[in-house]
Parts: C-alpha cells; structure tokens; sequence
C-alpha cells in the first residue's frame, strides 16, 4: 500500500487541500474563523448569569441605539417564527433563545448582530435583562425528590425524569446473584467533561436574496445531516442550502449537535440580508455546548471463588442537563451503554439507566467514544479489578480467565449485541510481554516493603465503531449508511469525495490508499475531498470511530465497480474475453501472458476514447455503505504509576497500548489516533471536570479551571498491535480514533488504586488529582 505523509495526524485539521471559494476567504488558514465575505457582519450572544431564573422582562433600546448594531433577537422574536425552540438529537426540544425563563448558567437569552465584534460585544453588555432566580437543582440524585423544583414546565410530564430503560433478563441475572458465592461490587462516576477542540465551534451564514440560496460555513462534523435538519427546522428548500465545513480545529464529538448560536446566525443573515459571523469564546464553549459523560453508575459481579464471572447487574443515573441533547444516533436512550459486559463471558447481564433534568447545560454528547461506551469499558475495567482484588487473584489472570475467546465469535452478549471478531488473550499476552509485567510485579513487592507506593492498571476494553447499521442507528429519522464517489479522469488521476468529514484524522491520506490498494492508482494522484453538501455525496458525517468501517468500505466498493467497468475495457483493448483477465493492482493481464496487459491509466484514457460498444463512457463509481454490523475493536492498556507520599503526586512512569483494530491502512496514522486518544484519556482521568456550585455556576469554564494536558503532563506512550480483521468490513478494518479514550481511563484509574489498595483503597473517582490522593494518604494515616 502507498502511503503519503499527513503532516496532521492526531493532530487538528490542516487537512483540506482543495481552497474553498478562495475569492472570499482570506487569512492563513481554511477554518471557519478565517471566512472572510463582502459585508460580514458579526453576532454576539447575551447569556443567563443564573441557572433558574424566571425571566421577567428583556430591554433592547439601550444595544440598539448603539452606533453599529444591526439588530438584536430575543426569544419572543423567534417565537413570532416559530424558532424559540429547536428539537433536539435525542427527540426533546430545547430553547434557541430563553423564553419564559432560563435552565443553565451561560444559556442564550438574546443575540446581537453589529458591524465588528467589539460593537456586538459592548452591545450585549447593554441588553437589559431583568431575572427572578428560582431553587436550583444540581445533584442528580434530587432530581425525582418531590422538594425538587421542576424545571420543564414546557413538557406534560411535571418531572425530573427523562426516561427510564433497561436491558438484558432481570430475573435470570437476580437467580444468578442469588447463588454466587462471590459478589463484587463498585459505584462510579464517570464525571462531566467537555471535549474542548483546539477551535471553538461556530459559523458564518450567507443568505443571498438575490439567489435565495443560504451557504453556512459550520464547524460540523456532519455537514448532510446538518443540513436536512435546517431545512426541516427551518423551512428552507434543501437544495437552497449548502453546508461548507472547511478545518474545522478538532471536534470529538462537540462539533455534532446543532446549537443556538448557529440557528440565531441563520436567522439574522435571512433578516438582513447580510452574511453574518457567530464564533463562540472558549468560556461559551466550556459553559454551554455538548458536555459529555455525567452517569453515575452502580456494577455488580456474581462469580464464583476461582473468579469465574457469571452475571452483571448495572444501575445507572444518567445527568443529561436541562434538555435532553444527547447525541447519539441509536434507538437505544443510553446509546451503546450495554456495551458494558466489554470483554467477557458473562452468562446473564442486566442493565438500566435512568435520566434526569438538572440546571446545566445540554448535551450527552460521544466524546471522542461511540455513544456512551467509554462509561460502560471504565466501569467493566474498574469492577473486575475489584473482583481480582476481593479474590486476591491477580487482574491479568482473573481477565484470561473470562475472556470470550476466539472461537467463540461471532458471539452474542446477553445484552443483544453480536461482537464480529476478537482475540483478546493475544493483546493482552503482548501487552504484559511489552511492559515486563512479572518483573514490575516483583518490583511492587519490594517497593511496599520499602513503603513506596506504585501500581500497575490493565484494561482489557472491547469498543464498538461504525454506526450504523440503518436498521438500528438513525439520525432524527436518516438511516445510518455512508458514501464515496470515485471519478477516474481520462489521464488516470482521480478525485474522491465522501459524506464524512475529517477533523485531523488524515482521511485525505487513507481513503486515497485504499483507492491506491484497489485500483493501483498512486495514493498521491488522489484528491480526497469531504464536507462540503454541494459536491460531497450524502453522508452522516465522521464522529465515533465511523469513518473507516462505512465511508472506507464505501471507497473500497466504488472502486471494486469501477474495476469490474475496467475490466470490460481491458478485455476490449487485449481483444479478449474478460475471463482471461487477471488483475494486480494498476493493472489487467492476460492469464499467463503477463507482457499482454493495460495499465489502469491506459484504461482510463481508454473509458474516454476507445469504449467498447454498449458500455457507456466514463469511469466513476458512488457506494452508499450501510454496514451490516458494527466493527469491534479491542485491546490491552497496561499503565505504571509512581505515587509521591508527601504531595499525592502521580507520575505515570510507564503506559503501554496494544490495540487491534484489524487490518491497518495507515500505521503511522493509526499511531497519531493512540498517542492523541490516550493523551486525552490521561486528561479525564487526572485532570477534567466540568463542575457546579449548588447554585449551578459553572466551575471549569475556562482554561484555568478546565485542564489540557501539554507536553510536560503527557508521559511517553508505547504502542503495540495485534491484528484481527472483521469478518463483514470489505477489506477487514474496524475504527480506531476512540479506542484509547475508550480504554484508557480505566488503566489509570486502576494503576493508582493499585498502588494505594493495600492500605484498603478500593475506588477513586476521576479526576484523581494530587489533592484527592494527599486527602486518601492523611485519611488512611500514611500522612499526618
Ligand atoms: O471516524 P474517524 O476518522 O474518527 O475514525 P477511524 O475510522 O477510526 O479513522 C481514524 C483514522 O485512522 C483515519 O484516517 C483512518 O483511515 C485511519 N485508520 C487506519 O489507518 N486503519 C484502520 N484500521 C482504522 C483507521
């Protein structure tokens, strides 16, 4: 396979080669940030101080008397559209601009459009806004008291609650718990945190009065999907719209939902005619877009005395904020949280999630993850140490005792999805071998002797990728498939287009490989173009490890059609018939006359110049791929940490990822995807928490609070693989982007209670900062 250099793997963007509409955009860079267009004017938001507030009165007079201001919106102006309220991702509504009263600290109450914004930011400081604050709820477990106050007066359930669902057979896992003479147990958060990409998210809309037609550059992640959803919500014809998202600075998942700013943008270039700016501050994006996580959760294992699983029971409480904006595209209310039996041979598993209102901001989006799987691998990775621990069993024994092995795939959990293929004691073996996990052992054993502390974590994660499949993955009604479309040019060149959307993943690198793996066309003759609705085919975009599993399998199929097209053609040229034909990549050959052959150049100026009669001219291919299951990732993490006695200091001295995410196109990509996941991964568990006061203020809203590990916190990270292609997937890869972040919370969480479970630690709850392992040591006496 030929491989290009990306010079942004795991890193952000830099990616699209192609200058779009490179009359208007001026500056350095392709972001959204860098739209430039004839009479910009640019959109501020005015935001709720308070958390719940009845709004009592909003005065504009003040903001629009200033010089430069354009207009400013409320929500009873957009109410008079039918816009104060836009459905959410996951089938409830949320308020565009506040009506009645405000659900959050930082929700958008009004939104003003000037000249430069600096005028638009003085301007919001003027707009009048006079609240009655309300009891604020917080604790997610308060949400049902019936002291609490209600905070959706708009729904007809006066209640808390969002939902309730449960999976798996209840009483035949209870039966099983009943008689298990072993039974561990653990309660963890899996706390909020926000994914905070390089580039905020934002947008310019360019209504043309002249053309009626409505172009929004968007930091999307799914710019069809977005699409659709603006003309559905907004009445506009969609082929009136074009979606545009150039670089768009990272997305993890934040860059999925629809939000207000880019509704109110749209609003307010239809009214003035003008195209109009809206980009968010860091704080607004910390505050008030897609959080993620928030589940608070209860596991359960019966197993018997040789640490022998045999059921899991699961009870989470899940807080989804003041509106439920999950977004998370399955049937399912907690997405793929039934994930959490991950890599082992229970008989009886049963799980259910509760939701619930609280006042904080929307969301439950996948950060960097698929759908809710992250919380379910760290609470699977974290019980079962805790049941290696109650035993005395060592963990990486206990988890090769439970593996499903690989005989037994395709295996059915007993929550109702079917893994495609695994080996997981392969990763797990290469990954002891790779850290020396017996000689750490001995070194631990000394070290306690010795009164130092330090701890080995594993995890042993399954992921699932590549939403869909169609039949169980949908966004508001728009089945999960996803596209390529392959025009070779007379000369042998070609141009790819697909309906994902890279972010820094590289896809301008990896999806021309597997155009040059199929058809022998040099990956550098390629030009990969996504994320603009106009010219890409109908996609639903890139985010929880998609790409690969469907736009990949797409590109591979369009390119097996265009072959078989090809070799109608060859036959045509060799005068022969096309079973005479055999192919290696760039070219056809007659069957042993290997000299007799036609390059797939030659081929292509043929499909322009020399068609056999019948066939029509040309040589281009669309798939649209709907995957017939998810693909199923695995691996083992092995992390070593050093704890400081006197400061609760952790140093993770050594972290090592085996990952098998089957057949690799791009190792060194792949490599950046593991290095970023981890880092990532690293952060949420020692650094990251979005939290609120009982008064719900946002305490992480900004960099000081909200911490992103630079160069100096991240450790050396060193990767290994194993490799076990998909059985379903056309060339047998499965996603990687989200395994580390997937994966890795739990090593590091399990490597520091570790290192402290001798004194009687059994859980910490991420973050583990320094100050929460100081406050551990003082409680268990080991500091005074
Ligand atoms: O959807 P997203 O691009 O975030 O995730 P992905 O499908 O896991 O791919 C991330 C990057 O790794 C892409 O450039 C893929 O083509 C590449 N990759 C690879 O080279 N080999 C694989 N088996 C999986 C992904």
């Amino acid at each position: 396979m030929i491989a290009k250099t990306s010079p942004e793997i795991g890193g952000m963007g830099h990616s699209i080669k192609r200058k779009e509409d490179s009359r208007f955009i001026q500056g350095k860079g392709n972001y959204v940030d860098d739209v430039h267009l004839p009479g910009m004017v640019f959109g501020h938001m005015v935001r709720s101080p308070y958390a719940h507030a009845r709004l009592k009165s909003i005065n504009t007079e003040k903001a629009k008397e200033l010089p430069g201001v354009l207009a400013v919106i409320t929500g009873e102006d957009l109410a008079k559209a039918n816009l104060a309220w836009m459905p959410t991702l996951f089938f409830d509504k949320q308020m565009v601009l506040a009506t009645g009263k405000v659900l959050f600290q930082a929700q958008e109450v009004a939104f003003v459009v000037a000249q430069d914004q600096y005028t638009a930011a003085d301007a919001a400081e003027l707009v009048e806004v006079e609240y009655e604050e309300l009891p604020v709820l917080v604790d997610p477990h308060k949400a049902t008291d019936p002291g609490s106050p209600i905070l959706r007066e708009d729904r007809e359930e006066k209640s808390n609650h969002i939902f309730h669902w449960e999976v798996g057979d209840k009483a035949a896992t209870d039966k099983a718990f009943q008689s298990a003479p072993v039974k561990a147990s653990l309660h963890a958060i899996s706390q909020r945190c926000h994914p905070a990409p390089l580039e905020t998210c934002g947008c310019v809309a360019d209504f043309n009065r002249a053309t009626e037609k409505l172009t929004v550059y968007l930091t999307s992640q799914a710019p069809h999907a977005h699409r659709t959803l603006f003309s559905l919500v907004g009445g506009i014809p969609e082929q009136n719209i074009r979606v545009v998202s150039p670089d768009i600075g990272g997305g993890f998942g934040n860059k999925v939902p629809i939000y207000p700013g880019y509704v109110c943008a749209v609003v307010a270039s239809l009214t003035l005619g003008l195209p109009v700016k809206w980009i968010e501050t860091r704080s607004e994006n910390l505050q008030s877009t897609g959080f993620a996580r928030d589940y608070h959760m209860t596991a359960e294992i019966a197993a018997d005395q040789n640490g022998k699983v045999k059921a899991l029971r699961v009870k989470t409480l899940a807080d989804h904020g003041a509106f439920n904006a999950a977004a998370q595209p399955t049937k399912f209310p907690a997405g793929l949280f039934s994930m959490c039996t991950g890599s082992y041979d229970f008989a009886e598993s049963f799980c259910e999630v509760d939701g619930v209102y609280t006042n904080k901001a929307p969301g439950g989006i996948a950060y960097r993850c698929s759908f809710r799987i992250t919380e379910a691998a760290y609470l699977i990775e974290r019980v079962v140490d805790i049941l290696a621990s109650q035993l005395k069993i060592d963990p990486a024994e206990l988890r090769r005792r439970n593996f499903i092995q690989p005989d037994q795939f395709p295996y059915k959990t007993p929550l109702g999805w079917t893994y495609d293929s695994g080996n997981y004691e392969g990763a797990l073996n290469k990954a002891l071998e790779m850290v020396g996990y017996a000689q750490l052992r001995k070194e631990q054993e000394e070290k306690r002797k010795k009164g130092e502390l330090m701890g080995i974590g594993i995890s042993s994660f399954t992921e699932a990728v590549g939403a869909g499949p169609a039949h169980t993955f949908d966004i508001a009604g728009i089945k999960m498939f996803d596209s390529a479309e392959i025009r070779v040019h007379p000369t042998g060149k070609a141009i790819c287009r697909m309906g994902t959307k890279s972010q820094g993943q590289g896809h301008e690198t990896t999806y021309a490989q597997i155009v040059a793996q199929e058809l022998g066309i040099p990956a550098s003759d390629v030009i990969v173009e996504e994320g603009d609705t106009d010219t890409a085919p109908y996609g639903l975009g890139t985010y929880a490890s998609r790409s690969t599993p469907t736009s990949g399998a797409a590109t591979a199929m369009a390119a097996r059609k265009i072959r078989d097209k090809a070799k109608k053609i060859a036959a045509h040229l060799l005068e022969c018939s096309e079973e005479d034909l055999e192919w290696e990549p760039g070219k056809f050959f007659v069957k042993g006359a290997p000299s007799k052959s036609k390059s797939i150049q030659e081929i292509a100026f043929a499909a322009y110049t020399n068609i056999p009669a019948g066939l029509e001219a040309g040589l281009e291919a669309v798939n649209y791929y709907d995957p017939p299951n998810l693909t199923f990732p695995f691996g083992t993490y092995i992390c070593v940490v050093d704890i400081d006695k006197g400061t609760g200091e952790i140093k993770v001295r050594r972290f090592v990822a085996v990952d098998d995410c089957g057949n690799v196109i791009n190792p060194m990509i792949v490599q950046g995807q593991i290095h970023g996941g981890l880092t990532e991964g690293l952060a949420i568990a020692f650094m990251q928490l979005i939290d609120y006061d009982e008064n719900g203020n946002v305490q992480g809203g900004s960099f000081m609070d909200y911490l992103i590990p630079t160069a100096v916190e991240t450790p050396h990270w060193e990767t290994g693989s194993t490799c076990t292609p998909s059985p379903h997937h056309p060339f047998g890869a499965k996603g990687v982007g989200e395994s580390p972040n997937v994966g890795s919370p739990a090593a590091f969480v399990n490597a520091v209670v570790d290192a402290l479970s001798h004194l009687g630690v059994k859980h910490i709850d991420m973050p583990i900062t320094p100050w929460k392992v100081w406050n551990v040591l003082k409680e268990k006496g080991v500091v005074s």
